[in-house]
């Protein structure tokens, strides 16, 4: 017994020091002290040796022995899995947080947007059509037929295994989409991509961006026409801006007529962007042409309308101080991450 004792003692006070910093360690530990031949099966075999009378007292320490290893081996683990969340999965709530990179919208979006606000307060809604069209939408409704001299000025793209389709050289092929549906007054506003067959350089591209606009309804007339463009003007350049319009050709409206603003880089006194003449081309413009509403079943006896055609990329140029058109479709991080405008 006195033996007993003795073990007992020198068992606890090793247990009682015990470390197990990982879950091999803790095995270890149960394997040594609460395993099938470890040290609390091995003591418990020692009551066979133990004096009958004291077999009692000699049982109740026994437990309290196993059941001291037992609660070792129980703290033993949570202060390692304590210890694993401490180090593993700590979260510093102090440490300052990942920065996500922030995109912006490209100069030419914010152009065209800006576009199509100032037209929205009029009341024109947007439309769009394929960048992929027919020769009917793209030409020959528009009053160009096949072999029309207009055409050359437009050269395009064709698609070889069908001569029929084209990437569309302007956007007012959405003109005649939207006549097309039939349904009266139009007010819309259409822009989108547009290509032309050009040598790419620092002032063209095969292709570019328009916003085209279409007015139909009855009794609509020149004045109406330019007292809408003379409202984009002013919400665009502001109210010094002065306007002229020059008599010009399309075969789809008649009258035709070109727009320009008086240069808002110089205020007219004549400068690199206004080739010295003070004046900036900005649109073309004009009455909708009776064939092209005719060819869109819309009665030219009983409706008029007027349409307009503007670039996108030259103005965003003069905002912006671009120099170089090949800049917008370079995708250079670098150059795109400059234009941080809310529209
Ligand atoms: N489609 C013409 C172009 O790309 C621009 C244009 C001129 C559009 C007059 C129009 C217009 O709607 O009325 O050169």
């Amino acid at each position: 017994m006195e033996q007993l004792l003795k073990q007992i003692e020198d068992y606890k006070n090793e247990i009682g020091t015990a470390v197990a910093a990982d879950a091999k360690a803790i095995e270890e530990f149960r394997i040594k002290y609460l395993g099938t031949k470890g040290v609390v099966k091995a003591i418990m075999g020692e009551m066979k040796n133990v004096a009958p009378d004291k077999k009692k007292e000699a049982g109740q320490l026994l437990n309290e022995f196993k059941i001291f290893v037992e609660d070792k081996f129980q703290s033993l683990k949570v202060a390692a899995d304590n210890q694993q969340q401490g180090t593993g999965n700590q979260i510093d709530l102090t440490l300052p947080g990942d920065e996500l990179p922030l995109g912006s919208r490209h100069p030419v979006t914010l152009m065209k947007n800006r576009i199509v606000s100032i037209f929205q307060r009029l009341g024109f809604a947007v439309a769009e059509g394929p960048e992929i069209e027919d020769d009917w939408h793209n030409f020959g409704a528009l009053n160009l037929p096949e072999h029309h001299p207009a055409r050359d000025m437009q050269d395009t793209f064709y698609i070889q295994t069908n001569p029929d389709w084209v990437l569309r050289t302007h956007t007012s092929s959405v003109q005649i989409r939207e006549m097309e549906k039939g349904k009266l007054p139009i007010r819309m506003l259409m822009p989108g991509r547009v290509y032309r067959n050009e040598t790419v350089s620092a002032r063209s591209h095969c292709f570019f961006h328009q916003v085209e606009g279409l007015y139909i309804d009855e009794n609509v007339s020149f004045a109406d026409l330019k007292q809408t463009l003379y409202f984009f003007v002013k919400e665009m350049y502001g109210k010094d801006v002065k306007v002229r319009f020059r008599p010009s050709y399309f075969p789809f409206t008649e009258p035709s007529a070109e727009m320009d603003v008086s240069c808002f880089i110089c205020g007219g006194d004549g400068c690199n962007v206004c080739k010295k003449t003070g004046w900036v081309e900005i649109l073309g413009c004009g009455m909708v042409h009776p064939n092209v509403l005719s060819n869109c079943g819309i009665d030219p006896n009983k409706y008029t309308g007027f349409a307009f055609g503007m670039g996108v990329e030259r103005p965003a140029m003069l905002k912006y101080g671009v120099n170089d058109l090949r800049l917008f479709s370079e995708n250079d991080i670098r150059f795109l991450k400059q234009f941080t405008a809310a529209i």
